[in-house]
């Protein structure tokens, strides 16, 4: 157990909720000494390096979709949690602007599904990101500026979309997975060991300086030997990451923009929580500028896109002050298929607590979703 969690768990009671509250406290603002930093020199104590199998991904193949050589890339694992992989900032410089203008621009369009798609109707959520650039792209003047739809976007779902109420993917709610996200999904795991894997569900979230992620388990997929792939742009983040049960103090790391988490194995059904966004570090701008070049070299056979410079400003002022999520997720197993009637082990001990996934603009145990967007609207 960290140092700072031994004196602020005296027994084990619910040792994440109250590590949670630590790290979410704004008055007075807590201790990050026992954050563990994987961009920077590691604590021996707590990390190991990771087993990556370069052989799967060619140089080619990892930079079409904006990684670097596997070889190169710095990989970690944690002590005491076998099957989990943190991959810190595998893109090659320039290429994350191409992701985020993805997550901003492209993935909330219809058909995937959208938190304002929740009460507004479809033709006022067709074109949110050119319905909001113009805010967003000039100067803010002096004067409050009325929130954007942008502004306003919380999460999308892709592929077979989560319903965040039965907490369950259904067949009938199923449409096409990005297939520049499936693809680099499956370059990341091939290389982590897991050839074969198909990118069926996405979440994104979209959170503010002050949003947070309440304590879960992901466990609606129906197979759980598949890993769970998690991307953080913009931002950094404070990540929790517990055991399997709520009494199990959590471990604390830093996401920053770039980098990639890869929970699988006895690792994939862990508690799990974002109590904080934190500033990027400096020296680290949230996205490098070398967005509107980098990519052109490799125009003819890449998935990464050289961004017009307006995309790219619109995203460069989206980053400066918030966080994008990305979990793509295989929901079925080879040769797998959603049963008829749902059966009821898909909702079992999150219930008892605060529900699988609680969306990031709501408090831990709040129930999440709606009450953000209300108050927004
Ligand atoms: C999730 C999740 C973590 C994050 O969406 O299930 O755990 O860093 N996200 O936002
Ligand atoms: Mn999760």
């Amino acid at each position: 157990m960290a140092k700072m969690a031994a004196s602020v768990v005296e027994s084990g009671e619910d040792a994440f909720r109250k590590i949670f509250k630590f790290y979410k406290r704004r008055n007075p603002p807590p201790d990050f000494r026992d954050v563990i930093d994987f961009s920077r020199s590691v604590p021996g104590d707590q990390v190991i390096p990771a087993i990556l199998d370069p052989g799967r991904v060619s140089d080619v193949e990892a930079a079409k979709v904006g990684l670097q050589p596997v070889r190169d890339w710095r990989a970690f694992g944690l002590k005491g949690y076998p099957g989990f992989m943190f991959i810190s900032n595998p893109f090659l410089l320039g290429s994350k602007p191409f992701w985020v203008r993805q997550c901003l621009k492209t993935y909330p369009q219809k058909p995937n599904v959208c938190n304002l798609d929740m009460h507004m109707c479809p033709s006022d959520t067709q074109d949110i990101w050119d319905k909001s650039v113009h805010g967003l792209s000039s100067p803010r003047s002096g004067k409050t500026q009325p929130k954007t739809l942008l502004d306003r976007l919380r999460w999308v779902t892709l592929g077979y979309h989560y319903n965040w109420d039965t907490k369950m993917y259904s067949a009938n709610n199923y449409t096409p997975f990005p297939a520049d996200l499936q693809s680099l999904s499956f370059q990341i795991t091939s290389a982590c060991g897991f050839p074969g894997f198909n990118a069926e569900a996405g979440i994104l979230n979209y959170y503010r300086s002050d949003s947070s992620l309440g304590i879960h388990v992901d466990e609606s997929e129906l197979d759980h030997s598949r890993p769970l792939l998690s991307f953080s742009f913009g931002q950094s983040a404070i990540f929790l990451l517990g055991g399997t049960r709520r009494q199990d103090p959590p471990t604390a790391m830093y996401m920053h923009g770039g980098d990639v988490m890869v929970m699988s194995g006895q690792s994939r059904l862990l508690y799990h929580a974002v109590p904080r966004i934190v500033a990027a570090p400096q020296g680290h701008p949230a996205l490098e500028m070398e967005g509107c070049s980098l990519a052109s070299s490799r125009r003819n056979c890449s998935v990464v896109e050289p961004l017009s410079e307006q995309d790219w400003a619109v995203c460069s002022r989206y980053t400066q002050s918030a966080r994008v999520n990305v979990t793509v997720r295989q929901v079925l197993g080879p040769g797998q298929s959603f049963s008829e009637t749902p059966s009821s082990h898909q909702k079992t001990d999150a219930d008892q607590t605060e529900g699988p996934h609680d969306h990031p603009a709501d408090e831990c145990g709040k129930r999440r979703r709606v009450s953000s967007d209300t108050v927004e609207t």
